[in-house]
Order: structure tokens, then sequence, then C-alpha cells
């Protein structure tokens, strides 16, 4: 695809981070600034909307201001501006789509609505400029679970998703039931190194009727049953044991899939993106698979896993490439589906 000399501002608030970035030509990452909410929502043990939404409305301006100041450029350099307008939490997105068109009514600057999913896949063109589609990728984050054919720049089809958790919120609700705190997926990758991966045979669920959907919600159930027994019995619980035996579940379902998706679909590249995806072992497991299978393997940096703007800066390049463009009435949609 051709469409050159393109620079995207980007804005991101669907979650607890709120990011700004600015991207040339969807591979030319010029400005990446986070602003995390990380340690606020610790407190509670988990995001808190309305929390959420008031950080992103005091720190939006700065970020953007931040992100054009990095990249040495001003509104005047910007030729669209892409904006995460759903999955997420509504009040958290509604202050990133507000901001962006706000900035598009008073610079005239064309507005390009970004689906979050879309974004996170997106993620994998930034550092392997040798990647095009058509490829696999597994989006694997806190809200989403998708096992996704991508056809072209912009054409997704979804071959699977989660009919419960998502694997990151697995990731989240067992590191607080076994006392890590939030944000589970990192704390539980750390306990988890020193943990017996065999130590407790958790289930691996698989659902007949749809070869890639996913099912977590009864997996993070067998730890908490395992977690009361072990009171109950008197038994002393090993944290890094349940640790790695959970984390070893996850992979173990994730990989399944992905091998049965790269055997059916005979791509030649398979991505992983998504929060989830900055997991070391799942990477070298997942790397693992693709070289027995004799697919090439991708993947973003993890900076680039977890929510960030220039992930939307590239979808959004894309998008405004293809023609895409939203006017003022651009709302944002929570349960926005890919
Ligand atoms: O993509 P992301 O930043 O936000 C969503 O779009 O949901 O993903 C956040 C999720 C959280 O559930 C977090 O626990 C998980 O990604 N996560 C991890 C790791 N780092 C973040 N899960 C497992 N291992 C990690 N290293
Ligand atoms: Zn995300």
């Amino acid at each position: 695809m051709s469409c050159d000399d393109v620079t995207i501002l980007a804005i991101e608030s669907s979650c607890d981070e709120t990011a700004a970035a600015v991207v040339v030509n969807g591979r030319e990452v010029r400005s990446s600034v986070i602003s995390s909410q990380i340690s606020l929502h610790t407190l509670y043990g988990g995001v808190v909307p309305e929390i959420a939404s008031r950080k992103h409305i005091e720190k939006i301006n700065q970020v953007i201001e931040q992100a054009l100041d990095e990249a040495d450029m001003t509104l005047d350099d910007i030729d669209a501006i892409g904006v995460t307008c759903g999955p997420g939490l509504v009040g958290a997105l509604l202050v990133g789509v507000a901001e962006a068109k706000a900035i598009s009514y008073a610079k005239k600057i064309p507005l390009v609505g970004v689906h979050h999913i879309k974004g996170h896949i997106c993620a994998n063109y930034i550092e392997n400029k040798e990647l095009t589609p058509p490829f696999l990728c597994l989006v694997v984050s806190g809200g989403h679970t998708h096992l996704v054919r991508v056809s072209d720049y912009t054409g997704y089809e979804v071959l699977g998703r989660t009919r419960d958790d998502a694997a990151g919120e697995a990731f989240d609700k067992v590191a607080r039931a076994i006392g890590l705190g939030y944000p589970g997926g990192p704390k539980i990758e750390r306990v988890a190194a020193e943990g017996n991966p065999h130590a407790v045979e958790f289930p691996r669920a698989k659902l007949s009727d749809s070869p890639y959907d996913f099912s977590f919600s009864g997996l993070k159930s067998a730890v908490l049953n395992y977690l009361n027994s072990c009171q109950m019995k008197g038994i002393p619980v090993v944290q890094a044991d349940i640790a790695a035996s959970f984390q070893k579940a996850v992979i173990d379902v994730l990989i399944g899939h992905a091998k049965q998706a790269m055997d059916e679909f005979g791509m030649e590249r398979f991505a992983i993106a998504g929060g989830v995806a900055a997991n070391a072992t799942l990477r070298e497991e997942m790397r693992a698979a693709c070289l027995e299978k004799g697919v090439a393997f991708y993947h973003p940096s993890p900076v680039f896993c977890t929510d960030n703007a220039a992930m939307i800066g590239v979808a959004a390049y894309y998008d405004y490439c293809s023609g895409k463009r939203d006017g003022l009435d651009l709302n944002a949609v929570p349960g926005l589906r890919l």
C-alpha cells in the first residue's frame, strides 16, 4: 500500500493508560508517551472506572503536548488524528474521543476512530518492518482474547474469542486470590519463575462446538477451589507453584488453539499482541510452536504489547489510507465488535 507523507497524532484512553503518539507513514513512531494509572488503581485491587476517567481528564493535554514536543512537531504538522473509540470503559474512552474531536474541529484535521483490538494487532508493524498481511494473530489482553485472521491492512476475521474471562483478566483475578495484587500478569510471571508448573494440574478448557473459542472462568474457579481445599485441610499453599501451574494452564490453551489454526489455515506468519503477550514464557513457547510448524513468529516489544497510542497511530494510518474518516458525531462504543 502506498500512502506517503502521512503524520498521525494518536490518542488512547480506553482503560488505565492515558497515551499519545506521533506516527509517520504507519511504521515510524516519532514519539510515544504513556501516563500509567497503575499505582493509583493498585490501592483498590483493580481499575476503578470513575477514577480512570478523572485521571484521563487531568493527563490528556499533557501527554499530547509531550508527544508533539518529543516528535519536534506542532498540530500544524498533523495530517490526521487517530483515537480509540472502543471497546473499553465508556467514561475513559469519552475523554480521548472528546479531545480528538475538539482538536479536529479547531484545527480542521481529519478524524479517524480506531478499534482498540486492531491497534493491538497493528503494534506488530512497528518493529517488524518486514511483516505484511496475511497472518494469524492471537490478541491476549485484560479485556480481550481473540484469535484473528488478518487478511489485509484493514481486513480482520475473528476465528474465536473468549466466552467469559479474558486471559489477562484471569491472570488479574488469580493474582488477587493468591495475594499478589494488581496488576496480576507481571506479578504472576515473576513469582511463577520460582515455581513448579506441574505442581497442580489445573483444567484446560476445550469447547467442542467452537474449536477457536476460549474459556478461562473454569480455570479461575479451579484455582479458587484448590485454595479453599488447601485451607480446609490445613495444607500450606505454595504461591509460586500455584502461579506457575496456572500460567502453564493458560499458555497450554493459547498454544493449543494457535497450533490448530496454523494447521488449518496454513499461514506463513503468526503474531501475538496485547498485554499478556508481554509474558516471556508465552513468547518462548509460542516461538517454539511456530518453529515446529515452520511459521514465522512476530511479537511487539513489551511496551507496545500493553496499552499505548503508537499502535493506535499505526491502525489509524491504514484506516486513513483506505479512505476512512469520522465526523464530529464520533462516539465512544464500549462494546465495539471487531
Ligand atoms: O493490553 P492491555 O494493557 O490492556 C487491555 O487492553 O486490556 O493488557 C493488560 C493485561 C492485564 O490483565 C495484565 O495483567 C496483563 O495484560 N499482563 C500480563 C503481563 N503483563 C501484562 N499478563 C501476563 N504476563 C505479563 N507479563
Ligand atoms: Zn489494550
